[in-house]
């Protein structure tokens, strides 16, 4: 027997129904008297119920009533929405500036509030802001970088049969090139795997629950990763997202663990952030989509 968690006030209730219409979940249905909690241990506590109730009449046990504050318009329009989008650019080149405390909270703030999947919230994040950290993590991903690109190399003929010539390729000369650069830094300075950036956004969560059968936080960590990167324009931070991190972080102990990554977690994307020191005058150039909108009629 699951214990009830609404807490229905009947007498300001006007017995609209928009509770138990906004219930994805069938938790709410209404009967005589009003609304009624028929399958309690149905929630996923999205909180629809209470954000639609027009007079305030439902509190849920399990969240604090004043996570519900009245809605804002955001006075975004379309255009501003879009211009955001075709401005950002994935930053390579960042001041040695420290990411603020500050600016780690509003993001982490703001992530909160994404969707995810069956409502699960399962994804947790790791916000390293000590740029020593991330070079020690760099460091560590380095020596899997060595190795994974040795293979690369030797192995180049695997590579090609399961990607295509050009991909192999590119990916060899890229590696060839970072290396290099990598070996030079001294003289030139040049981080061709973290880019010198100062922070880095670590998305997580346990391994069982990524590779469940139902799991979709995958999906919930690629909702996550853009919208901290359109988050970040608005505050003026760059980001690049860094995939060879995810990878590297998944693959060797010994990167997840500089990267304070619990055992048993899987890395599900990687953020690196700082404040941009190149400024970019034109906006994103994109191949027109392969897209096609089916409309009544339409075959
Ligand atoms: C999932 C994912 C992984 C990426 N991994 C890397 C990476 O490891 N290193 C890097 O420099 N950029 C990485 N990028 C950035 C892409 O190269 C970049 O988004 C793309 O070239 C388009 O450029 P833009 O972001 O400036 O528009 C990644 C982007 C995504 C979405």
């Amino acid at each position: 027997m699951v214990k009830e968690m609404l807490q229905i006030d009947l007498a300001k209730c006007t017995k609209c129904g928009s509770c138990a219409r906004a219930c994805t979940a069938y938790v709410i249905e209404m009967q005589d008297p009003g609304p009624v909690e028929v399958h309690p241990g149905n929630c996923i506590e999205c909180g629809h119920c209470v954000a639609v109730c027009p007079v305030n009449a439902i509190v849920h046990e399990h969240m604090d009533a004043s996570g519900f504050p009245e809605m804002e318009e955001p006075g975004i329009t379309f255009k501003q929405f879009n211009q955001l989008a075709r401005n950002r650019r994935s930053i390579r080149r960042f001041k040695s500036e420290l990411l603020s405390k500050e600016h780690a909270e509003q993001i982490l703030e703001s992530v909160r509030y994404i969707p995810t999947a069956e409502n699960a919230q399962e994804l947790e994040y790791l916000f390293i802001t000590d740029p020593e950290r991330v070079g020690l993590i760099r460091n560590e991903m380095l020596k899997g970088f060595k190795m994974a690109f040795s293979l690369v190399k030797h192995f180049y003929w695997i590579v090609k049969s399961q990607t295509s010539e050009s991909y192999a390729r590119r990916s060899r000369l890229t590696g060839d090139i970072a290396m290099k650069k990598w070996t030079d830094r001294e003289k030139t300075h040049e981080d061709p795997f973290f880019h010198n950036a100062p922070a880095l956004l670590i998305v997580h969560a346990p391994k069982k629950k990524v590779k469940g059968i139902t799991s979709f936080a995958v999906n919930d960590a690629g909702i996550a990763g853009y919208h901290v990167l359109i988050a970040c324009e608005t505050l003026g931070i760059g980001t690049c997202w860094s995939g060879y991190h995810t990878k590297f972080a998944n693959m060797y102990g010994s990167v997840r663990k500089a990267s304070l990554v619990p055992k048993g977690h899987m890395v599900i994307a990687s953020i690196l952030m700082g404040y941009p020191a190149i400024k970019y005058k034109r906006d994103v150039y994109r191949k027109p989509l392969h897209s096609r909108i089916v409309g009544p009629g339409d075959q």
